[in-house]
Order: C-alpha cells, then structure tokens, then sequence
C-alpha cells in the first residue's frame, strides 16, 4: 500500500534530464519563447474537433438531438471548464517544468498509483484522439478528392458502424431526408460482402496514418517555424470561413436556435470538448521551452483564449449556412459550403482542413512516445518504450506500435464513440490535476511557484465539478469502455510496474 502512493519528490523531478539519446527533438531544447509555445497550442487545439465533430454535435446523428444554433453556448460552457483546468495546469508547470505532463504532475503529488493510472489515461487522450482525427481527416480528403472528379467507393471511405447505423435509423423511419444518412444506408446495402458481413472499412485514414508513422520514424523534426505555417494556415482557413460565410448567412436558420434545449447544449458541450484538447500538450513541450515557468502558463491561457473565440464564432457562421439538421456529417465546414453551391470555396476548406488535421495527428504522435518515455525511465513500462532507432535515432518502437494501434482502429472506428471515450478519458485527467494541484498546496504550502493559480479553492473545485459534469453527459456505453481501459491499466501494472518501479528499488 505504502508502494502504491509514494510520491516521487518535486526536486528530483526538477534535476532529471531528458536522455539526449531519447530526447524527440533535440533541434527544439530551450528554444521556445511564449509566442512560439502559443503557437504550439493552437497548432494542437484546432483540428478535428472544429472541423468534424461540430457537425454531430449541432445535429445530433440520424435522430436529431443536437444542440442546434445553441452549440455557441456549448462552446461558451467548455471554454469555461477549459479555463479553470488550465489554471491548474499552469500552477503544475510552472512547478514541474517536465515533460509527461499530467503523468509526472500526479506522480508528485497523488502517488504512483494514479501517476500510472493518468499516464495510461493519456493514451486515451493522444492515441485514441488521433483515432478521430484520422477519421476526420479521411472525409475531408474525400470531399477534396470528389471536388477533382475522383471519388473513393463507398466502402473504402467510412466505418462499418455509420453505414448499420443510418442503415437501421433509414428502416426505422423510411421517410428520413438526410442526404448523410441516406448515403451511409446506401453504403450498407451494396458494400461487397464476406459470409454475409459487409466489408466496409476506412482507407484513407489508414493511409495517413501510416504515412504519419512513417515520417516520425525516418525522423522528422517538428521545429518550431514549420508549426508556425501551419498554425498561420489554420487560422487563414477560418477566418476565410468566417469571413466569406458571414455574406453566405440566412439568419432564418438560427430559428430554432435551441431545438432540444438545454438537453442538447450539454450533450453537445460533452462531444465538442475535443476541440480544445491541446492546450494541455504544451506542458509537454516544457523540456523545450527557454522559460517554462513563466511561458507555460501564458501560453496554455492564450491559446486556448484565442481558439475560444474563433470556435464561438466559426459555430455561428456554419449554423447560419444551412438549416441545423443538415450538419450531420463528417466534414461539415466543407458541406455548409457546398450545400449552398460554392463547391470551390468548400474546395479552399477542405484542403485547409486537411493539412491542419495531419500536423494535429503529427503533434499528437509525437507526444505519445515521449509519455512511455516518461513512465519507461521511471520504471513503469519496459525499457524498449524507450528503445531508438540506431540510424534514425528516433523512438521507433513506440511510434510503430502507437501507428499500428491507430490506423486499426481508424480504419473501422465509428468517429463519435472514438470522440466520446477520448474526451472521457481527457476529462478524467483534467479532474485528477485539478485535485492535485490543491493537495500540492496543502502539502508544500511554501514551495515557490513561479504561477499561482488565482484563486485556488473555487478554480480548481469549479474545474472538478464542471469536468465531471461534462463526464456525466456522457453515454454509459462509454463510461464502460473507460471503466474497461482503466482496469486493463490496472493490470499491467500490478503485473509489471509496481515490480519494476524505479522509486521502488530506492
Ligand atoms: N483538439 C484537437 C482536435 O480538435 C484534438 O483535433
């Protein structure tokens, strides 16, 4: 019991040092300043989320229960929760400027136990996240590929379950218009069949994924100028949406601007969570940053301030373009465009979308590595989670196994359930930080810390209660799926962690 909540102590975490030999990005050591940290952040928030997930999440699927024109308020309510956790985030980095983030952030302050159980959480949040960017970033390749005349059969370009799905909903209720819901029944019916399944799988996310994995492997260097154009891009392709969509508006689609009421702005703020994970990965640039203690905190702060703005906007103008029912699709930036005739502008947003959603997938599987690397150098994983490439001197394994787990999953996963276990399993960990961040307090009161979180005792109180409400709206399906995760975690470590535990030997 005494192994399972030994803490490792805050002043030995300050004096380890990244392995060169293992260090991702040695190019990257203490070179970035605040603007580039912040640039980091957006570059990781803005993906996905924004660019797929807000369509299911106004819609609300083949049944319609979305939140309707009210995602704005969705988006408002997250930015909150958001924010709070971010408080606590900041005080934690700027205390621990270390990478492994949350993982090394419990270890100081919970104990090994729920060090492992957050560290085998963040999978969830960086592997199984870039699951659901995989499969976004597919629906966006498509619809740019469809603007050339080519087009991906059917059964190549989405999952199994969306095609069941809309197939039965059609069944249910043959008079359904929805040309999504439509087109994926259809999908259903005529896919080429073995032993009477239909084999219906996801190509192109596979494709970039491997792509991805191969480029981390051979050993690509995410330096801070490439994130830069990408962010720079991002942020033109929106505010080219914005701009060029406010004229293409009807104000008459903003009535019913609530259509399932409150019900469905909270389920909505529960899917499009995912849009603001990332803010939470630049604490795991800290190892890289010129001045951690005061720049994390900053930049977590601004970024996720900055992409608030631009969601809560972006969100009025795509509900304006088309009636709310009609968002229920994978790409629907794109699909508000095209639906009102301007095929060309949804031409300029899908390549936009495309090229933002594979450098969050090479963020992401970057970042994934350097967690094992965190937990294997504590003893927690094997030491071939560390293991590198003797030409590329890149973390191979990891990556290949991370790759691997990726596109299986992409290839047959339904985008919102992947959505969901993700924002669960981010929530979870934001919950766990909030709660660490005050015990840290109570146990080392007079420990310097560059950032304060303002506040304390209602921040981090209001981070655990409005992150646990956003879990709570939740399916139980996904609860289970987390519940089964978590054990799984539970396992592997009572069978090799708690063995192998460095702080263990001492
Ligand atoms: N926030 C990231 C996205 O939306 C994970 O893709």
């Amino acid at each position: 019991m005494q192994q399972l909540f030994r803490r490792k102590p805050i002043s030995e975490i300050r004096s380890e040092h990244v392995d060169p030999q293992v260090e991702v990005e040695p190019g990257l050591r203490r070179s970035l300043g605040m603007w580039q940290l912040t640039s980091l952040g957006i570059g990781a928030i803005i993906g996905a989320g924004i660019f797929s997930g807000a369509g299911t999440a106004i819609s609300g699927g083949p049944n319609h229960v979305g939140a309707g024109p009210a995602l704005v308020y969705s988006y408002i309510m997250v930015a909150f929760a958001c924010g709070f956790a971010a408080l606590c985030y900041a005080e934690f980095a700027s205390v621990v400027p270390q990478a492994g983030s949350a993982y090394t952030y419990a270890y100081a302050t919970l104990g090994e136990l729920v060090a492992w159980i957050i560290g085998w959480d963040l999978i969830i949040e960086y592997a199984v996240g870039n699951i659901a960017v995989a499969v976004s970033w597919s629906a966006y390749f498509q619809t740019l590929l469809s603007g050339f005349g080519i087009s991906v059969p059917g059964w190549l370009g989405t999952d199994p379950r969306t095609a069941r799905i809309a197939f039965q909903a059609l069944q249910a209720n043959p008079t359904m218009t929805d040309p999504a819901v439509i087109e994926s029944a259809r999908i259903w019916e005529t896919a080429p069949q073995i032993l009477g399944f239909p084999i219906i799988f996801n190509l192109p996310a596979v494709a970039i994924v491997a792509l991805i994995t191969w480029v981390l492997v051979i050993g690509i260097k995410e330096s801070a100028w490439a994130n830069t154009v990408m962010v720079i891009l991002k942020l033109a392709i929106l505010a080219f949406f914005i701009l060029i969509g406010a004229f293409w508006v009807r104000p008459e689609n903003w009535t019913p601007f609530m259509p399932n009421g409150w019900h469905g702005v909270f389920t909505g703020a529960s899917l499009i969570f995912f849009a603001y994970i990332g803010f939470d990965a630049v604490s795991t640039a800290a190892e890289e940053a010129k001045d951690p203690q005061r720049d994390m905190p900053r930049a977590m702060m601004i970024s996720l301030a900055v992409t608030s703005v631009i969601y809560i906007i972006v969100t009025l103008v795509m509900t304006g373009l088309v009636p709310w029912r009609d968002h229920g699709n994978a790409d629907p930036l794109a699909s508000a465009f095209s639906a009102r005739g301007y095929d060309w502008a949804a031409g300029v947003i899908s390549f936009g979308a495309i090229v933002s959603m594979a450098s969050v997938l090479l963020v992401f599987q970057l970042g994934q590595p350097r967690i094992f690397y965190s937990m294997a150098r504590d003893g927690l994983l094997p030491p071939i989670a560390a293991r590198l490439h003797k030409k590329y001197h890149t973390p191979h394994v990891t990556t290949i196994v991370t790759g691997a787990f990726v596109a299986f999953f992409a290839a047959f996963a339904n985008i919102n359930e992947v959505i969901e276990l993700t924002n669960i399993g981010t929530l979870f960990a934001f919950v766990l930080v909030a709660i660490g961040v005050m015990v840290l307090r109570i146990r080392e009161p007079d420990r310097v810390r560059p950032f304060r979180t303002p506040a304390i005792w209602f921040v981090a109180p209001a981070a655990i209660v409005s992150c646990g409400f956003l879990m709570f709206q939740l399916p139980a399906l996904t609860w289970k799926r987390f519940g089964l995760w978590l054990g799984a975690g539970l396992v592997i470590y009572l069978v090799y962690g708690i063995r192998h535990s460095r702080l263990r030997d001492r």
